[in-house]
């Protein structure tokens, strides 16, 4: 029997490309929420004795969660045989140590909450920074895919002449690999973060990059922040309008908006999270991966 897949809430593209392939079975969810908030789950594929993939994208988790548990409980209930989970974002890694008396490593807790529930996960480009690997912190097996050759593809393919830029060191590990794959100079930025949505950037030895095109490349845009930060300090250094790319578009509140009025050429994002800059397909890591990691039965 065929791996069954289940999508939740919006994969678009991503479930569209499983949908084509003859190897998988796309499951049949409804998901309801009553007038009070509260989750409604039906399971209407069978799935006992089945191999069963949830996908969803964990950007804005607190609302998916309760219904994604929900669905692999009921799943489970059903007999299924192995519940695996792709998120193509995977969310709270940011909080991965107290950095304050009393507060919460929710890092920690939300993987030991998925790995109560889930045989496997699947995610491109988790936030890790203080965490080396995911499984650190999950206890089930995991699998970490990533967008740097997509994403270099795409500036090859687009861009002359171009600059990579990352806006923190944390972001180092993306960029020295996509500029060695585009054969660009790159340099990182230093970042101050004074809070939420208070930040200093400051790029160093810009000077002898006046005539190539800058890219801007972090995992994650939430508040927009980092990169806003990123392009007023490359205005102030007459740089030409950069290019922004993100591998998860988590856009928060008006931060899209706001980042498209900055003065910047253009905002790109892999689809990892659905959203309109959506450019960068990372299906095809997916589907790779998922290739060696489900057999048929
Ligand atoms: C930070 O550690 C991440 O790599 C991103 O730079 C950060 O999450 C971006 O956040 P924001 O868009 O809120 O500045």
């Amino acid at each position: 029997m065929k791996p069954i897949i289940f999508s939740l809430f919006d994969n678009g593209s991503i479930v569209e490309a499983f949908h084509h392939d003859k190897a998988y079975e796309i499951g049949n969810i409804t998901l309801h929420q009553f007038p009070d908030d509260e989750s409604y789950i039906k399971i209407n594929s069978g799935v006992k004795d089945r191999k069963v993939i949830l996908m969803t994208s964990l950007d804005r988790p607190n609302t998916k969660l309760l219904p994604l548990l929900f669905a692999c409980e009921t799943i489970r209930g059903l007999g299924a045989k192995e519940i695996g989970l792709i998120a193509p974002y995977l969310a709270y890694m940011r909080q991965d140590k107290i950095f304050n008396p009393g507060e919460g490593i929710t890092s920690k807790y939300f993987a030991s909450l998925l790995s109560k529930y889930f045989n496997w996960l699947m995610t491109i480009d988790p936030h890790l920074h203080r965490i080396n690997k995911l499984t650190e912190i999950y206890k089930i097996p995991t699998t970490v895919l990533h967008a740097a050759k997509p994403i270099s593809n795409w500036i090859k393919e687009e861009i002359n002449n171009p600059l990579i830029i990352g806006p923190d060191r944390e972001s180092e590990q993306w960029i020295a690999s996509i500029a060695k794959n585009v054969r660009a100079p790159y340099t990182v930025a230093e970042k101050i973060r004074r809070g939420d949505k208070e930040i200093e950037i400051f790029i160093s030895n810009l000077e002898s990059y006046h005539k190539c095109t800058p890219i801007l490349v972090d995992d994650i845009i939430s508040t927009a922040k980092t990169m806003l930060g990123t392009i007023y300090h490359l205005k102030t250094m007459k740089m030409k309008p950069p290019i922004c790319i993100s591998i998860h578009a988590v856009f928060a509140g008006d931060s899209y908006d706001e980042l498209l009025k900055s003065g910047v050429e253009k905002v790109i994002t892999c689809n990892t999270i659905q959203h309109e800059s959506n450019a960068i397909d990372v299906t095809s890591l997916l589907m790779g991966a998922m290739k060696n990691q489900v057999i048929n039965e």
